[in-house]
């Protein structure tokens, strides 16, 4: 059986990463209706990565014979700015994303449940790829800002994101 404070915190995560992958489709969707495909691509695999997250641990939670509970997902914002300043919120809400994975991790070593602490190392490991990942388009997009690059050669290279395996 799951720690019923470590099961609601575990329900939350996932509320979480639905929110993650709502927040990157309706990037998504905003980049398309600036004229980027490729940075509609790229956040559309994002909105694919989100939904494993979740997915991860909705097995984990039915895994330990414990209840899954789905809550409201907020609305996203419509409207996202430069490319600059969608990537910036994206890394911002990776920070957030990353503080309530440790959050987790501290309330199930307090609660002396080592196995979730155990099962949450994938996520601590994930956000680091995550938040490099973010800073990386972010370093391209200064580029574009000091005129080293087009925001049409970055739009060309985000196209190329891969599905996750
Ligand atoms: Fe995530
Ligand atoms: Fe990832």
């Amino acid at each position: 059986m799951l720690n019923e404070k470590v099961e609601e915190a575990l329900n939350e995560q996932i509320n979480r990463e639905m929110y993650s992958s709502y927040l990157y489709l309706a990037m998504s969707a905003y980049s398309l209706s600036v004229g980027l495909p490729g940075f509609a691509h790229w956040f559309r695999v994002q909105v694919e990565e989100e939904n494993i997250h979740a997915m991860k641990l909705f097995d984990y939670i039915n895994n330990q014979d414990g209840r899954v509970r789905l809550k409201e997902i907020k609305e996203p914002p419509m409207e996202f700015g430069t490319p600059m300043k969608m990537f910036q919120q994206t890394l911002k809400h990776e920070q957030f994303i990353t503080r309530s994975i440790y959050e987790l991790v501290g309330l199930s070593l307090v609660e002396k449940d080592e196995k979730t602490a155990y099962f949450l190392q994938w996520y601590v490991e994930e956000q680091v790829e995550e938040e490099e990942n973010d800073k990386e388009i972010i370093a391209k997009l200064k580029g574009f800002e000091e005129n080293k690059n087009t925001l049409a050669e970055i739009d060309a290279e985000l196209a190329k994101r891969l599905p996750p395996k």
